[in-house]
């Protein structure tokens, strides 16, 4: 199986990503780390638990990485998931604990301590554990198997500027050092995630699965669904970040090109931005694949089919 580490703010679309993983066995989930983000650490921290716990799943480690971005204060977006971040489903407070080591050291350790090329990291927040990971100890990037990342857009361009996608913007210092940083990227933006939508008939398929895993997906994607109608007119919520999952699982429902991603940090308007060579015009090698389309039926015959395997 891919062994990965799932560093995440959630955040309802996390939530579904991390469900759609644990109930994969073609996926060991090493250890997942909460990011600040869609809303603080203390929450994205005390949210991810509360998955794990709602999968039957606490043997899988939870732990809390950075509080902040970088350089820059946090922007978090509880006008999109809510106030808990999470709204939508409410869950009991976990019973798990928190790791106590610190979630940099231990993306840290783990790539150290596993045979060189074969974990894969799997961040659906903002980038700013993984960058400091490599700020903190240089020699795990060569030890990386691959990257497999949320956030960016092009033709789509942004969220949450006109020009630029939450998860970069958040800490675009901390996605440019990721980028450079010579690790295999797989990059999943809003090109591919606003085609990634929730349709009524699948909500009510997972409301109505005999499990307790399927009717929580179809309250935060219910929840989800209202702010994204309100913004963008759409029928349906973007299930952004289980698409990194299910590349993993089924990479040929993805079309995409390999070509060069550069992250903007100093822009007037464009911080954040990911400035995607998608016609090869600047002769820079090419450093991500940069997906763009998803046959979005067979995605989400996918989640629903694991997401039922679920308790
Ligand atoms: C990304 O931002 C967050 O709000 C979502 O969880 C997703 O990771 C989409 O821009
Ligand atoms: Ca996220």
């Amino acid at each position: 199986p891919h062994k990965i580490i799932i560093d995440t703010d959630p955040g309802q679309d996390d939530a579904v990503a991390i469900l759609l993983a644990l109930a994969s066995p073609e996926i060991e989930v090493l250890g997942i780390v909460a990011v600040a983000g869609n809303v603080p650490l203390s929450l994205t921290s005390l949210n991810t638990r509360k998955i794990v716990e709602l999968a039957g799943r606490t043997d899988i480690p939870v732990f809390a990485g950075c509080d902040r971005p970088l350089v820059r204060d946090l922007v978090t977006a509880e006008h999109v998931h809510g106030k808990t971040g999470l709204d939508g489903t409410d869950l009991p407070d976990p019973t798990m604990p928190l790791q106590p080591q610190d979630g940099v050291d231990f993306i840290i350790e783990t790539l150290r301590r596993e045979p060189a090329g074969t974990v894969t990291l799997v961040p659906i927040g903002p980038l700013t554990n993984i960058a400091m990971a490599f700020r903190r100890a240089p020699d795990i990037a060569a030890r990386v198997q691959q990257i497999v990342l949320m956030g960016g857009a092009y033709f789509e361009v942004g969220n949450i500027t006109p020009a630029a996608e939450f998860n970069i913007h958040v800490d675009p210092e901390a996605a440019a050092e990721v980028f450079a940083a010579g690790v295999p990227l797989v990059v999943m933006p809003l090109d591919v995630t606003h085609k990634a939508l929730t349709s009524r008939d699948w909500v009510d398929r997972m409301r109505d699965l005999p499990n307790r895993c399927g009717p929580a997906v179809a309250g935060w994607t219910d929840f989800f669904e209202r702010f994204d109608t309100a913004k963008y007119g759409s029928l349906g919520a973007p299930l952004h970040d289980p698409c990194t999952i299910a590349w993993l699982l089924e990479p040929d429902l993805f079309q995409g090109r390999e070509i060069n991603v550069e992250i903007e940090t100093e822009g007037r308007w464009t911080t954040g931005m990911t400035v995607a060579d998608w016609w090869r015009v600047s002769g820079r090698p090419a450093n991500a694949l940069f997906l763009r389309d998803v046959d979005r039926d067979a995605l989400f015959d996918l989640i629903s089919d694991r997401i039922a395997r679920l308790p």
